[in-house]
């Protein structure tokens, strides 16, 4: 475990962030869901509002911050990192992919809506998140970080890997760590470095310094998917708001499954380590990020 932290704070600490940073997002909503049709509209605010812990929001805020720039900023680009997150969490959960009926304690968008308009909530909230940069002095810079991370070679691309670990498409790949940790990276890896270089870029950090935090950002995102793996797992479903024991069930080869939960929890703790040395060089306050990594060592949701 990382020592030196208190939990507790960093865990009420994102909860204030969250609930101020929810506030922000609905007016937000509010004003770039105004004249579309109520149904799509309901089901954007169904996905995008209330349960989230908002944790790549977080991270777009705090590493502007080392920067000297403020949340007020920032805003849109930790608007739209989080858009882009609620639409990928829509559609892994459809039938197609996931088939998950519960999220963030409520049915998830298929189940109260139906399955065509999850699909366009989460089209919608996609070009909703290039829309608010677009909004951005740097805009098109900020874009191009976030696409890629999004796309293909990102996200979209891990979920495309992560439904063939399932042996999906006929031939059962490979179980190997490696082969899992690419996955996961482009994964979930992908979107929360992103968070940071938005952050980080929007505030004008010099490129050694958006490299830096390159690293504590990947160990991060890294550590991040091994304990949602963990949480899966083992963990309570109550607690996550969302179902467990579904990685076995669809016989997903996962850093869990490979190494098995003792050796993945260290693998958890040495990554964590690694992301808060990262952060030696940074200017400014880092405590808030080295905290960070110990709420994602200690989180149960
Ligand atoms: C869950 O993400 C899916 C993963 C990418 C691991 P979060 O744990 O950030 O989910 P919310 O936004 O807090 O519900
Ligand atoms: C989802 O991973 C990652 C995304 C890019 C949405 P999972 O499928 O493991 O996420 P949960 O467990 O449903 O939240
Ligand atoms: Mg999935
Ligand atoms: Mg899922
Ligand atoms: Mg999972």
């Amino acid at each position: 475990m990382i020592d030196n932290t208190d939990t507790p704070a960093i865990t009420a600490r994102l909860v204030t962030f969250a609930d101020a940073f929810d506030a922000a997002f609905a007016a937000d909503l509010d004003h770039r869901l105004d004249g579309v049709p109520d149904r799509l509209a309901d089901a954007v605010r169904h996905a995008a509002m209330a349960g989230g812990k908002r944790i790549r929001p977080f991270l777009v805020c705090q590493s502007a911050a080392l920067f000297g720039t403020g949340q007020a900023e920032v805003l849109p680009a930790a608007i739209a990192v989080e858009c882009i997150h609620c639409y990928s969490l829509v559609h892994d959960d459809l039938p197609a992919m996931d088939n998950d009926t519960l999220r963030r304690g409520k049915p998830t968008v298929h189940v109260a809506f139906d399955e065509a308009t999850a699909i366009l909530a989460g089209d919608t909230l996609l070009t909703i998140a290039f829309e608010a940069l677009s909004g951005m002095p740097t805009g098109a810079a900020l874009a191009g970080v976030l696409a890629r991370a999004a796309g293909a070679r990102g996200m979209v691309g891990g979920q495309m890997l992560d439904l063939a670990a399932e042996g999906r498409f006929g031939v059962t790949p490979e179980g190997e760590v490696e082969t899992v940790r690419r996955l996961q990276a482009m994964k979930t890896g992908a979107l929360i470095a992103a968070a940071c270089e938005l952050g980080a870029r929007s505030a004008g950090a010099a490129q050694a310094d958006i490299e830096a935090l390159g690293t504590y950002a990947r160990a991060i995102g890294f550590a991040y998917q091994i304990a949602d793996d963990l949480l899966d797992h083992e963990g309570d479903a109550a607690a996550m708001g969302k179902a467990a024991r579904k990685d076995a069930a669809a016989g997903k080869a996962t850093i869990v499954s490979l190494m098995g939960s003792a050796a993945a929890r260290d693998m958890l703790d040495d990554t964590l380590r690694d992301a808060v040395a990262a952060l030696g060089t940074l200017p400014g306050d880092t405590r808030p990020l080295a905290d960070f990594a110990a709420f994602i060592a200690a989180r149960d949701r």
